[in-house]
C-alpha cells in the first residue's frame, strides 16, 4: 500500500528514463513514485514528435491522462484532457504521435511493453476505457462523488462537510484493488484553514496554477517539519497514509489529477495560525523552511 513520499516535487528535475519492453526509441518517462507493495508508481511519459509503435499490451493497468500535445492510439485521437483506462493484458495501438505528447500515468504494478495483435489470455477487456474526454463530465460536489469520510465541520451548517470551492470529477473508483481517480479543481481564493491526514495514499499531480500547503510532516517519523511549501504547474505530491499536510490555499486557482487507493477518508486538525499563513502567502512573503516537529 505505501507509496513513496515527495512533498512538493518539481517534476522538470527528475530524470528521464526509458521504459521495459518492446517499445520504439525516444520515449522516456520520468518516474515520480513508487509503491513498494505493488511495484507499481506514477510517471511522467513523454512521447517525442514522429514517434510511433505497434499494437501491444502492458504488464501493469495504467490510467493515463494526456496533460499537453495529442497521439492516435488505434483509431482514437487523443489531446489534452483524454482519460484512458487500459487494464493489464489488454493490447492497445498502433500508436503514432506526429507532434509529440506528454502524458501522466499512474501504473499499478511493474511495467513492461510487449508487442501483440491480441490480448494476453485472462486480461480483463471489459475494463478498458479509451479515450474519455474529460471535459464533456460535469464537476461535481467532492460530499456527493468523492468523500468517503471527513471529520471537517461546516461551520454554517454544523454538519461535517469539506471547504466552498472544491469540484470534482471522480474519473475511477474500482473496489479489487480500491482505487480512486480523479480531477480536481479548488477556486482561487479556496482555503483550507486546517491539516489534514488520511489512512490511504494519497498522490496529486498540479496540471495548472497555484497551491500554497502550510505544514507537511509525520508525527511518527519524527522528521523536521516543512513548512510554507509552494508549488505550480507540475508539480507533484505523494502521500503514504499519516502524512498531516495544510493548511491549503490558492490564489488563482488550482487544478490536479488525484490518485487514492481507497475513497477520500480526510481527518481535520484545526491549525489556529491559518490566517497568518495565508496571508503570508497572499503577500509573497512564505518562504520554505523545516522546523521540529
Ligand atoms: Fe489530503
Amino acid at each position: 500500500m505505501p507509496v513513496s513520499r515527495e512533498d512538493g516535487l518539481d517534476v522538470s528535475t527528475v530524470k528521464k528514463e526509458t521504459l521495459k519492453g518492446d517499445l520504439s526509441p525516444g520515449l522516456v518517462a520520468q518516474i515520480i513514485s513508487r509503491n513498494s507493495d505493488t511495484g507499481g508508481g506514477h510517471m511522467v511519459v513523454h512521447v517525442p514528435a514522429g514517434w510511433s509503435n505497434p499494437k501491444g499490451y502492458a504488464s501493469a493497468a495504467q490510467d493515463i491522462y494526456v496533460l499537453e500535445g495529442e497521439m492516435t492510439c488505434g483509431g482514437e485521437h487523443m489531446v489534452a484532457g483524454c482519460y484512458s483506462f487500459i487494464p493489464d493484458g489488454v493490447a492497445y495501438g498502433p500508436i503514432s504521435s506526429p507532434k509529440g505528447c506528454r502524458m501522466i500515468v499512474f501504473y499499478g504494478a511493474p511495467f513492461e511493453f510487449k508487442r501483440s495483435d491480441a490480448n494476453k489470455p485472462g486480461a480483463k477487456v471489459e475494463r478498458l476505457r479509451l479515450n474519455e474526454k474529460t471535459w464533456k463530465t460535469d464537476w461535481e460536489d467532492p460530499m456527493k462523488k468523492m468523500v468517503e469520510k471527513t471529520t471537517w465541520i461546516n461551520p454554517v451548517t454544523g454538519q461535517p462537510g469539506r471547504p466552498a470551492g472544491c469540484f470534482v470529477k471522480v474519473l475511477r473508483w474500482d473496489k479489487d484493488p480500491e482505487e480512486q481517480i480523479a480531477l480536481v479543481s479548488q477556486a482561487g481564493g479556496f482555503i483550507d484553514p486546517g491539516t489534514e491526514v488520511h489512512p490511504h495514499n494519497e498522490c496529486l499531480y498540479l496540471i495548472q496554477g497555484d497551491c500554497y500547503i502550510g505544514y507537511t510532516y509525520d508525527t511518527k517519523a519524527k522528521d523536521q517539519k516543512k513548512v510554507d511549501i509552494t508549488l505550480t504547474k507540475d508539480h507533484y505530491l505523494s502521500r503514504p497514509p499519516g502524512i498531516y499536510h495544510g493548511p491549503v490555499t490558492t490564489k488563482g486557482g488550482v487544478f490536479w489529477i488525484t490518485y487514492m487507493s481507497d475513497g477520500y477518508h480526510g481527518i481535520f486538525n484545526d491549525v489556529a495560525e491559518w490566517p497568518s499563513m495565508v496571508e503570508r502567502y497572499y503577500g509573497g512573503q512564505a518562504k520554505y523552511h523545516e522546523t521540529r516537529v
